[in-house]
């Protein structure tokens, strides 16, 4: 008996085994990164794949956790997927109907893009509520609002939603506020529903444009590309496309905020500018060293000597997906710096982990305020979401001494190959597992 006891309270005090970024900061980095596809654009394109019969491909798909969940979904529904060297396959021609309540539904957001696809191919849905990182209330009341606008009758009951396409007819969404998922649910169920769709205020992100490129190529006739109305001529045939992803401007930018803090110019590729033009102007305001030629970045390390203040909003401003790894950046500088983010309440985890290293980081409502520091030190800090883990990352590269990232899931969901990338642009960093406790 007290043989049992004792292995017991071994056990718990030891923990558990867990794959960890073990990182040596103060390196300069210099060579090539390349960037991969976009995983905001990808995670639409490969749901709306499925409004065609013919064969779509689509080159530059990212091997990312997020991609290999969407694949074991399409799966499910007999969906024939082919992918390789990056370019995924699909043929839908054997899709059948499932409900959209697998496990794989929970493990990421964009998940809910199945909603107006299935809605619109078979008139009913019955799906359970969605995953994606915990950054405070993720509603999707505009989704439902855009999908009652087109008729749908939705039943909501213990976390499961029963969508009813009985009566679905053109309409006409005025959203209230800009959103990336609400506009593209809407999108593709437009498209699929005979007459004319007008929305209002939707999202003008480079991936909602993407989005409307690709489903045009398949037969799909929508104006207003690039504002922010569109107007929808639904009920087109769709057939097979071949279409590449664009390249992911927020791993751009965590490659470019790296590069400006330990860059020797290092080169960054393919890079559109106008999709990261934001962070471009905050570059210039920090006399960052950085130069754009073709689609290449080339960027070095310099000093942060004044503080700013930096609003997350819609694109084209600043994207609330860099606001983590620019906390950090700001931290080591010479100024007090402010970001306030005004699209998530609760995207705010990494502060604390920042502070732990040394930062000096407060939160007041949905102000970060960043008081520079010159050094952060390196410990064991904890990702509690993708780009909180990213910045995490980004603070060890920096950082005095060894930090271990914990939150390896999470990078994995949206950085192809983070680690790879790093060590070839001369990082000193691995993946190693350590024991240690269940956070
Ligand atoms: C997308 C991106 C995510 C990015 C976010 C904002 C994908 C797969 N993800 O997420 O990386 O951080 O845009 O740029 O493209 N909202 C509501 N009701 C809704 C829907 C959203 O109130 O029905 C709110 C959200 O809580 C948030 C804001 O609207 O405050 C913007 O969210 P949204 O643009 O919808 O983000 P996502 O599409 O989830």
């Amino acid at each position: 008996m007290s043989f049992f006891l004792t292995s017991f309270i071994h056990l718990t005090k030891r923990g558990t085994m867990e794959e960890v970024i073990k990182i040596k900061g103060g390196k300069k980095l210099s060579g090539v990164v390349n960037i991969s596809g976009s995983k905001n654009n990808c995670v639409s394109l490969i749901p709306a794949a499925l409004l065609s019969k013919g064969l779509v491909v689509i080159h530059n798909i990212p091997p990312i956790s997020d991609v290999y969940r969407l694949v074991d979904i399409l799966e499910k529904c007999g969906v024939c997927i082919t992918y390789t060297d990056n370019t995924l396959i699909i043929d839908s021609s054997n899709l059948v109907y499932k409900d959209l309540t697998m496990p794989e539904m929970g493990k990421l957001r964009a998940s809910y893009y199945f909603y107006s696809v299935f809605l619109g191919l078979f008139k009913y849905v019955k799906a359970n509520t969605i995953g994606g990182c915990r950054l405070g209330d993720r509603p999707i009341d505009l989704h439902l609002y855009a999908f009652k606008q087109l008729g749908a009758n939705i039943i909501e009951e213990d976390g499961t939603y029963i969508f009813d396409g009985t009566n679905l007819k053109q309409g006409h969404i005025i959203f209230e506020k800009s959103s990336v998922g609400a506009t593209v649910n809407a999108i593709i169920l437009a498209t699929q529903i005979k007459g004319k769709t007008i929305i209002e205020n939707v999202a003008m992100e480079p991936e909602i444009t993407e989005l409307i490129n690709f489903l045009c190529e398949m037969g799909a006739k929508i104006k207003g590309k690039g504002t922010n109305t569109l107007i929808i001529y639904g009920g087109q045939e769709m057939h097979g496309v071949e279409f590449s992803n664009i390249p992911d401007r927020i791993e751009v930018g965590t490659y470019a905020l790296i590069g400006a803090s330990l860059g020797n110019n290092l080169k960054i590729k393919p890079v559109i500018p106008e999709h990261i033009q934001s962070l471009l102007e905050l570059f210039n305001v920090l006399n960052i060293n950085y130069q754009i030629k073709n689609d290449t970045m080339i960027i070095s390390a310099s000093p942060i000597k004044q503080g700013v203040v930096i609003l997350t909003s819609p694109f084209p401003g600043f994207p609330t997906d860099l606001q983590q790894p620019l906390t950090t950046f700001l931290s080591i500088s010479n100024g007090t710096s402010v970001i306030i983010e005004s699209i998530y309440h609760n995207r705010f985890a990494h502060v604390k982990e920042l502070n732990k290293m040394g930062a000096n980081i407060n939160i007041n409502n949905m102000n970060i305020i960043i008081h520079g520091v010159d050094t952060l030190n390196g410990t064991i800090v904890s990702g509690k979401d993708l780009r909180g883990a990213a910045s995490l990352v980004l603070a060890g590269l920096m950082a005095k001494g060894e930090t271990i990232v914990r939150g390896l899931d999470y990078i994995n969901r949206g950085y192809e190959n983070m680690i790879v990338k790093l060590k070839k642009i001369h990082a000193n960093v691995e993946i190693v597992s350590m024991e240690l406790e269940e956070q």
